[in-house]
């Protein structure tokens, strides 16, 4: 069992937890995961290792069906059931040059632990972080603290630049040599920004988030097609090279079980003001 240590609302739906768990904290790296299954009778769902705090490690999570939602109701001395980590290849962190990192919604939640391993080994480290509108982004100041450089847009204007992120990139390509970039964010916003750097062949890792199950290599759940090849995103990545991704197909099995996630979100809700937690 894992205690909540703090709980806190970040944004519209998303949420920041520290939770006990020195198996992780104490072995987690950039760019890795973990699986966590909230109550014994609970789905196991991967979320990424945002930060580590000596015992602790955070998590950032946006509610957007009945696990994250049976999360997001926890508060501090609650307990989770199991969580697994860490898990997933760690970023493959060098000294590259320029490097960008680019957050985009709540996969900004990756981005701090990213830049701060980038800039320790000694990379100029720019951060770009977009979001659907000022509501919705998270970690500013984090991002601020551990980038050299942090620019924010929004796709309505309402902060930062008025544009996406992949707007950001390719103003700043043309302005200076840039020689590594990272994209986490929504499959169709890495497919796009990846576009970008695809034309001037520079380095470029996607963080995959395919359903998982075990996050072992196991089930299969998690297969993507990189390069032509079947891929296990728990243990051949989460991170892969970007302009090798079949982001088509990813999009297209992310959307396999909506039907089934939509029934069970609304039984979570039909029940969930009798039972918290036991469903
Ligand atoms: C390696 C990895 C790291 C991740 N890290 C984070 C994180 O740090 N923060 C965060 O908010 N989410 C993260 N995700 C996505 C997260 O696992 C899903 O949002 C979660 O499984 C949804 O579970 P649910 O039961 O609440 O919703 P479900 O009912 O399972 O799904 C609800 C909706 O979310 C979509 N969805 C389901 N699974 C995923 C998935 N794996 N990726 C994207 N969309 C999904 C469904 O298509 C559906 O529209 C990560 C995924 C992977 C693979
Ligand atoms: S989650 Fe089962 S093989 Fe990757």
């Amino acid at each position: 069992m894992y205690r909540v240590l703090k709980a806190t609302q970040l944004a519209d739906r998303v949420f920041q937890m520290w939770v006990f768990a020195p198996h992780v904290a104490h072995h987690a790296k950039a760019g890795q995961f973990l699986i966590v299954r909230v109550n014994e009778s609970g789905e196991r769902i991967p979320l990424t290792i945002s930060a580590v705090d000596g015992d602790a490690v955070r998590i950032i999570f946006m509610a957007v069906g009945k696990t994250t939602e049976l999360l997001s109701s926890l508060r501090p001395g609650d307990m989770i059931r199991d969580i697994a980590g860490p898990l997933g290849r760690p970023s493959e962190i060098a000294t590259y040059g320029t490097c960008v990192i680019i957050g985009g919604g709540v996969g900004i939640a990756s981005a701090p632990i990213i830049a701060k391993a980038a800039k320790a080994a000694g990379n100029y480290v720019i951060g770009i972080i977009g979001a659907r509108n000022s509501g919705l982004l998270i970690l500013e100041d984090e991002m601020r603290a551990c980038c050299d450089e942090l620019f924010v847009a929004t796709d309505d204007g309402s902060k930062g630049i008025h544009g996406f992120a992949a707007d950001v990139l390719k103003a700043e390509m043309e302005k200076r040599t840039i020689d590594c970039v990272w994209i986490i964010g929504p499959a169709i916003m890495m497919k796009v920004t990846s576009g970008v750097t695809k034309k001037s062949n520079i380095k470029t890792f996607v963080s995959l988030n395919p359903i998982m199950v075990d996050g072992t290599g196991m089930c299969g759940s998690c297969r993507v097609q990189v390069a032509g090849r079947t891929r296990f995103a728990c243990v051949d990545g989460p991170e892969f090279d970007a302009h090798q991704v079949d982001f088509d197909l990813l999009m297209q099995r992310g959307r396999t079980y909506q039907p089934e996630e939509h029934e069970a979100l609304e039984h979570y809700h039909e029940h969930s003001c009798s039972c918290k937690g036991g469903i």
